[in-house]
């Protein structure tokens, strides 16, 4: 079994590795992407591929504590980072309500939250008062209805500024680590060798310190829609649907169960 990462080996992986960082819901699943993942993200896209909704900003705190306690539990060796929902961290002080609650009422190792320049404040106040924080800058899903849409990060020079500004205030706050999502992969490559912190990237290219891909998105399992970056390791959607029309097959022809399934 591998080592469990801290804030201080995944600051000291840049550099050295790439960090393998994949999203999480449950203990089921946790427990299997244990094997391969460095980290493990709680993400609020859980509104999405696990409740069925069409983007992240219904996703609450309760909903977070929830699934990041049964993460913990499945994978009680992985360093696991908690997504704080839209809203959760408006004013400093909300902010550092709201993680403590994840500290205290889950065993998180960090909060994210999703922001850059505007939110460098809020990151300090809170890694000033004991919380690890993981950034997230670029294309962020909590403002597709205030930007009307999913959009690509870093097309014009006006942009690339502001992202280099914005990671640069990020690593000043003293975020440990951060993701940046959604931005053209050369503007990525110039932030991740311009911040000391690792930047670990979806849907960034490969110049970067690490990826991170929603499980349910790699493994083929959410069928609505298949953003560009995504790459999927199985087609887990057909592997599922056959394994049950084999099931419901079976049941309907009196073939299941058998005598050895049977006391
Ligand atoms: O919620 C999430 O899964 C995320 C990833 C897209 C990085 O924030």
């Amino acid at each position: 079994m591998n080592k469990k990462m801290t804030i201080t080996s995944i600051q000291k992986a840049k550099n050295n590795t790439s960090l393998v960082m994949i999203t999480a819901y449950d203990a089921l699943f946790a427990k299997l992407l244990e094997e391969s993942a460095d980290i493990i993200l709680v993400g609020d896209s859980l509104n999405m591929s696990f409740a069925g909704k069409t983007d992240t900003l219904s996703a609450s705190l309760e909903q977070m504590i929830y699934h990041t306690n049964a993460v913990c539990e499945g994978a009680k060796n992985t360093f696991i980072v908690c997504d704080m929902p839209f809203g959760t961290y408006i004013t400093k002080d909300e902010a550092l309500k709201n993680s403590i609650r994840v500290f205290q009422e889950t065993k998180a190792d960090c909060i994210k939250i999703e922001g850059g320049e505007d939110k460098a404040h809020i990151v300090k106040h809170l890694v000033d008062n004991g919380i690890a924080v993981c950034g997230h800058i670029g294309l962020l899903p909590q403002s597709v209805r205030g930007e009307g849409g999913y959009k690509v990060k870093g097309k014009t020079q006006a942009e690339k500024d502001s992202l280099l500004c914005d990671a640069k205030a990020i690593e000043d706050a003293g975020a440990f680590c951060m993701v940046i999502e959604g931005v053209k992969a050369d503007i990525a490559k110039e932030i991740a060798h311009s911040v000391s912190i690792p930047v670990i990237g979806i849907g960034a290219g490969k110049d970067v310190d690490g990826q991170v891909l929603v499980f349910s998105d790699m493994l083929g399992l959410f069928e609505a829609f298949t953003p560009k970056f995504v790459k999927k390791y199985m087609d887990g959607a057909s592997l599922v649907k056959a394994a049950l029309a084999s099931y419901a097959d079976e049941v309907t022809k009196k073939e299941f169960p058998k005598e050895e399934h049977t006391y």
